[in-house]
């Protein structure tokens, strides 16, 4: 879900439409804007959908204004519907806010609200803020801004909020806690930009301010924006950045999707996480991060990598990549599981939180925990200046550049070769790996962009597999070792984009249980690169072969046992058996990226997915 809001000299309408269809990568499933012009205050529209259903509302009707707010809503509380959407109104009318983030104790305040009369027209407890709003500020006979600050007092929850009134249109209050909002800054104050992250005014201005949690912001035209903390009401010094991110980043590049583009960027994407870290002719490994931090490295009792979704399979690559290469004990964990159960954290224990967008909420709160029970958290995000960097110890980007595409692709890769790049350095400095084999890493290392290059060139080959599997209901990965979190990796994306339902499992697994499912109809694809346990992979294949099921098998180049038996063949080029993950995800996103553009699917914005959930 996402924030925009506009005010200043232009027309607010579509910088604030264009700014949500920027943020559709986010994932949602309705959307609404309001505006406000000195001869018409109110104008509202909004409705389950797309960004391009609120466009054809909108287009039959005057959207004139100068200040304007929009929303994309991810349903928490209340089914997708008009009106659950924001933006809401409170009971006066004068008052509207968009929201991002769950507020807990909503139900509570309702209830009182209730008692004083109020009236509810959704089922959001973001209606029950905006009511709270109104409520405080008739009470205390308070400034918009105050009462806004006065109400998140007796909020328990995450969030991020724009509100204003419509009587006075020449100002909004914004504030956040767990849920991000950037503010740009027009030349002198004479207009300001309000969003979830920067690229619905990259193109207005460069010049923006992250805010902090617990910060609420008062931007009035013409003036400086002043910023406060909620709860103590202590004033903060806004730190204007200068954004680096140009529009064609964030644009899809003569690509049809930026799925698909960012597939394509991964050689640039790696090389990228590369660049200044791997120095493989001087025959080390910088990391700064690391270096700073090195005696608690190399100390350390155990690894505990916390994350969500596709940083949770890079995590698994990460525990074999640092197990097998630095011989330090590693534990995977779901954040959401981590933060609930009471987790044993003991001195000499490091927590690696891993998070394309730096937001996610469970894994926010896991570090937070980790944290408090004296843990050092290390971060591995790709968004700059995210929570998750802001709230670890220390940490690395991975610099892989926007991902708009909600299934992560090219973040997958890059925080996979941070990982490697953590695992060679300590396992070359604790002793496990000879300077002679580490130098081989490096090299090996240094030809994978190249090697993805190549790669990237079986597309064609890979369409037309899918097109044979396309209309299949279910489909099986299977791997081992270093391939096994790939398989669940795989099995994911196929049913990110394309809603068949897929299985990742180890392969030798295969045999207690998926087994009984194959049949002639059951696609099977395995991953049987040289190295990686190649004999008894190619038993499993026999298996399946044997029960009549269809294999899609990924080996490596000049095979020829897998050839004979497997329906269809990819190769990858030869590697190092622990870098061959970056290379066997490669196809695999291919394959479930043309099996959903055939089968008609929203590639870059699937159902019910969001790219970045800032709600547990
Ligand atoms: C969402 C996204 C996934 C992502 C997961 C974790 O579910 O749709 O693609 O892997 O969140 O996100 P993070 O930003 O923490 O890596």
């Amino acid at each position: 879900c996402g924030i925009t809001g506009y005010l200043g000299y232009r027309e607010a309408y579509p910088i604030v439409i264009n700014g949500l269809q920027r943020l559709e990568y986010r994932g949602y499933d309705s959307a609404g804007i309001v505006l406000t012009s000195k001869e018409n205050k109110l104008k509202l529209f909004k409705t389950k959908g797309k960004v391009s259903d609120l466009k054809k509302i909108a287009k039959k009707n005057n959207t004139e204004g100068n200040l304007g707010l929009g929303h994309t809503r991810w349903a928490t509380h209340g089914v997708p519907n008009n009106a659950n959407s924001h933006p809401h109104i409170s009971n006066s009318g004068n008052l509207v806010i968009v929201h991002n983030g769950i507020i807990e104790n909503y139900n509570t305040i309702k209830k009182e609200l209730i008692k004083r009369g109020y009236i509810f027209h959704s089922d959001t407890d973001t209606e029950v803020l905006i009511n709270l709003i109104e409520e405080v500020q008739i009470k205390n006979n308070c400034k918009l801004g105050k009462a806004v600050q006065l109400a998140l007092t007796n909020v328990v929850g995450a969030y991020a909020i724009a509100v204003y009134d419509i009587n006075n249109p020449t100002e909004i209050i914004i504030a956040r806690l767990g849920s991000p909002l950037a503010i740009g800054i027009g030349e002198n104050n004479s207009e300001f930009f309000v969003a979830s992250d920067a690229s619905p005014f990259i193109e207005y201005t460069k010049d923006a301010i992250y805010l902090d949690d617990e910060e609420l912001a008062i931007i009035k035209l013409g003036k400086t924006i002043r910023v406060r903390k909620i709860h103590d009401d202590s004033i903060v010094e806004p730190n204007i950045q200068e954004l680096k991110l140009n529009l064609e980043q964030i644009e899809k590049g003569g690509y049809d999707h930026f799925m698909l583009k960012e597939i394509h960027e991964q050689p640039q994407a790696i090389s990228d996480t590369y660049r200044g870290r791997l120095l493989a002719d001087k025959g080390i490994i910088k990391m700064g991060s690391v270096d700073n931090n090195i005696a608690k490295f190399l100390n350390a009792k155990r690894i505990i990598v916390v994350a969500c979704g596709t940083s949770w399979h890079a995590g698994l690559v990460g525990e074999y990549l640092l197990e097998d290469l630095a011989r330090i004990p590693v534990e995977v964990e779901y954040a959401s599981e981590f933060r609930y159960r009471n987790p044993i954290i003991n001195k000499g224990d490091i927590v690696i939180a891993i998070s394309q967008s730096g937001e996610t909420a469970d894994t926010l709160a896991a570090i937070k925990l980790a944290k408090s029970k004296g843990a050092f958290v290390f971060g591995i995000c790709n968004v700059v200046g995210s929570s998750i960097a802001r709230e670890t110890d220390s940490g690395a980007y991975t610099h892989a550049g926007p991902e708009i595409g909600v299934a992560s692709t090219k973040a997958f890769t890059t925080q996979i070769t941070l990982l490697a790049l953590m695992a060679l350095k300590l396992g070359n400095l604790n002793g496990e790996l000879s300077n002679s084999k580490f130098h081989d890493y490096l090299q090996k290392m240094s030809m994978i962009p190249g090697k993805i290059e190549q790669l990237l060139n079986i597309n064609s080959e890979i369409e037309k597999i899918a097109a044979i599997y396309k209309d299949a209901p279910n489909c099986l990965y299977l791997g081992r070792g270093y391939n096994f979190p790939v398989a669940l990796e795989g099995a994911l994306k196929l049913k990110e984009i394309s809603y068949i339902h897929a299985e990742g499992y180890p392969a030798a697994e295969m045999k207690h249980g998926p087994i009984a499912l194959i049949d002639e109809s059951m696609p099977v694809v395995v991953i049987a690169t040289k190295k990686g346990h190649y004999d008894k992979v190619v038993s499993n294949i026999q298996e399946i072969k044997s029960r009549n099921g269809k294999i899609i098998a990924i080996v490596t180049e000049g095979d020829t046992i897998v050839k004979e038996i497997a329906d269809h063949v990819i190769e990858i080029p030869e590697t190092e058996e622990a870098f061959t993950p970056l290379l066997t995800t490669i196809p695999l996103q291919l394959l479930s990226y043309h099996i959903a553009v055939m089968r008609g699917c929203n590639v870059d914005q699937p159902r019910n997915l969001a790219k970045s959930v800032t709600v547990e």
